[in-house]
């Protein structure tokens, strides 16, 4: 499978080129960049760990990659400051988007490919993406609030000295302020979180709170997320390359789960090669799907407003 990642010349692009090199699965990895230079180096970089890793083809290169991709990651787009929303990155980063979406339209996309945001609001961006494009809206994805997730199951299987691995805690809603922690659901090997001794409903507050501020924070310490990003985007391409049908919180333009119409949030979502397979509404607490319909009415606010202003 041949994944091609736009603004691969930058953190978190060259960081998911670097977790598929990892992964081994996809066969080819194309990185674009409007620096070129950068994506070369990008690539050059990541192809000399190719022995040591996995046989696969790594280029660096323009739009043309993207005509033959299976998967067309876009990572393009401005970082936000610690104290900026990533809603507050609209106005700045959606003419660039736009600019990238329509020149995937010029080039063309094979059928059955799979458009990946990643740029932020990515929430915002996967929604303009599924207009712009055309294309069915099982095909379009956003990372949404997988990154959340993993950094959530993180931070609270160090807090209790448990297997990150066997910690299980979903994050649903917006990739960013109005985020949704599923504690209903969430489990340690197994068992309900809320049976852990060290468990308390303030610890729990802290945990969700510092996972919503977690983007910031890498923002200030390092000047951006990158490690961890380029995890969560090769988990969502793995399972499309695999056709796993993981179930994971990823951003799509939802048509009725939750009852929630016509905006782009992360739900419980079924991923194969298909793209979007299917969404599970899965059962939550009364005030988690209250969380997420506000999410939903946060985002589609200043989704009225980007598609009023690109005219689409
Ligand atoms: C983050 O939360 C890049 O939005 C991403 O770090």
């Amino acid at each position: 499978m041949k994944v091609s990642i736009i603004g691969a010349g930058g953190l978190v692009g060259s960081s998911a080129a670097f977790a598929l090199q990892c992964g081994g699965i996809v066969r080819e990895i194309a990185l674009l960049d409007v620096n070129l230079e950068a994506a070369e180096g990008q690539a050059l970089d990541i192809m000399h760990g190719g022995p040591s890793t996995a046989d696969q083809i790594i280029v660096a290169g323009g739009y043309e990659h993207v005509t033959d991709s299976d998967v067309i990651c876009i990572t393009a787009g401005l970082r936000r400051q610690p104290d900026e929303s990533r809603l507050d990155l609209i106005n700045r980063n959606t003419d660039l988007f736009v600019g990238i979406l329509d020149e995937i339209n010029k080039v063309g996309t094979k059928p059955g490919a799979i458009v990946f945001v990643v740029s932020n609001p990515v929430d915002i961006l996967t929604y303009v993406a599924a207009k712009r494009l055309g294309l069915p809206l099982s095909q379009v994805i956003g990372l949404g609030t997988q990154l959340d997730t993993i950094r959530f199951r993180s931070l609270i299987a160090a807090e209790l000295g448990i297997a990150p691995t066997q910690t299980s805690a979903l994050i649903l809603g917006e990739h960013g302020e109005s985020m949704v922690p599923i504690w209903s659901s969430a489990t340690f090997a197994g068992v309900a979180l809320d049976r852990h001794p060290n468990w308390t409903p303030a610890l729990a507050n802290e945990l969700f709170t510092r996972t919503r501020g977690s983007g910031a924070e890498v923002i200030r310490k390092k000047g951006g997320a990158g490690f961890a990003v380029g995890i969560a985007i090769r988990d969502v391409i793995e399972s499309i390359a695999l056709d796993s049908q993981k179930v994971l919180p990823v951003s799509s333009v939802q048509e009725g789960c939750y009852d929630i119409h016509d905006v782009a949030l992360s739900v419980p979502t079924v991923i194969g090669r298909a793209g979007v397979v299917d969404r599970l509404e899965i059962e939550l607490w009364p005030k988690e799907i209250q969380g997420l319909r506000a999410s939903g009415n946060a985002l589609r606010q200043t989704i009225a407003t980007v598609m009023q202003r690109i005219g689409s």
